[in-house]
């Protein structure tokens, strides 16, 4: 079997020592695969997203990315694997008082000496990048507006440009398409999907939504209880498996956006500072991406 780009062995998480959001999680996902997370809320999709990057520590088991075991990485080598692993938000975690392409210039962060990153020292060619990746979702047209003006479903593509300028090889998204319109969750869905076809991004995608897992994945796997209950084709995903998947538990929480850690402020880069950004030279504000 060739190298995964993202091996878990054996991950379990409890946060109160006692019992288990994630238990003994194993699974792969290969270079350019689109992954697709179901469950229902409280299933450990976010913890699960959360160990990968490290926001969390895992109590058990090990996260192998890209040929390296990054399961206790710190400091300067976790911030290197950071760089090549993108996130996107279900509340979009942008800046809102900026405009669309200060906010995709935060995924270039990584790259920088925090002073540089500080003091909003992009170059021109990350700029370009930048208006590039604005237009490949579709919104150079908004590069220069500010985000607070943009519909839910461009503030989420604002969120992929963003994590395609991290030249990543991997995607974490967590419910991108939850506070979304279905045609918003389409257009954000297709995004993603491309990101996998033609950059070559894998991506892993925490999903309410069993029908748009099945439409866009290459491989689902399916949480129940912090337990892994499916790992397969969309294919493979009956009805009666998928309803199992969601069958609820008498002590399941009711589904709350707003309990959502996945939003706390402790997934927000505190390295984030919003700096002011000129418009690249050679592209305009309406026109073609130069
Ligand atoms: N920061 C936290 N502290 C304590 N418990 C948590 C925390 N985050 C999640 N949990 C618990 O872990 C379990 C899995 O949660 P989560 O990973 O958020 O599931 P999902 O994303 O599928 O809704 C739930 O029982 C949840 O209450
Ligand atoms: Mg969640």
């Amino acid at each position: 079997m060739t190298e995964a780009l993202l091996e878990v062995r054996g991950l379990t998480k409890s946060y109160d020592g006692w019992s288990k959001a994630l238990g003994d999680v194993s699974m792969r996902v290969e270079r350019g695969e689109f992954v697709s997370v179901i469950g229902s809320s409280g299933a450990g999709k976010s913890t699960l997203l959360r160990c990968v990057n490290r926001l969390i520590n895992p109590t058990q088991g090990s996260v192998v990315f890209d040929g390296r075991d990054i399961t206790h990485v710190r400091g300067r080598d976790l911030r290197q694997v950071r760089r090549r692993i993108s996130m996107i938000f279900q509340h979009y975690n942008l800046v809102y008082r900026a405009t669309s392409i200060e906010n995709v210039l935060q995924g270039r962060l990584g790259y920088k000496s925090t002073a540089a990153g500080a003091l909003g020292l992009f170059s021109e060619a990350e700029k370009r990048r930048a208006f590039e990746a604005l237009d490949q979702v579709g919104l150079a047209d908004f590069a220069y507006t500010r985000t607070d003006q943009l519909s839910g479903g461009q503030k989420q593509r604002v969120g992929i440009a963003r994590a395609l300028v991290q030249d990543p090889l991997l995607i974490l998204a967590d419910e991108p398409i939850a506070s979304l319109d279905p045609k918003s969750s389409r257009t954000v869905m297709e995004h993603l999907r491309w990101a996998a076809d033609e950059l070559g991004i894998a991506c892993l995608v925490n999903l309410h939504q069993v029908d748009f897992a099945l439409e866009f994945s290459d491989r689902i796997v399916g949480l129940k209880g912090g337990k892994m209950v499916f790992d397969g084709l969309p294919g493979d995903l009956d009805e009666k498996t998928a309803a199992a998947i969601y069958a609820t538990n008498e002590e399941d929480p009711a589904p709350n956006d707003d309990d959502d850690p996945s939003t706390a402020p402790d997934d927000s880069d505190p390295s984030a500072v919003l700096v002011e950004c000129g418009e690249p030279k050679g592209s305009s504000a309406t026109g073609e991406a130069a």
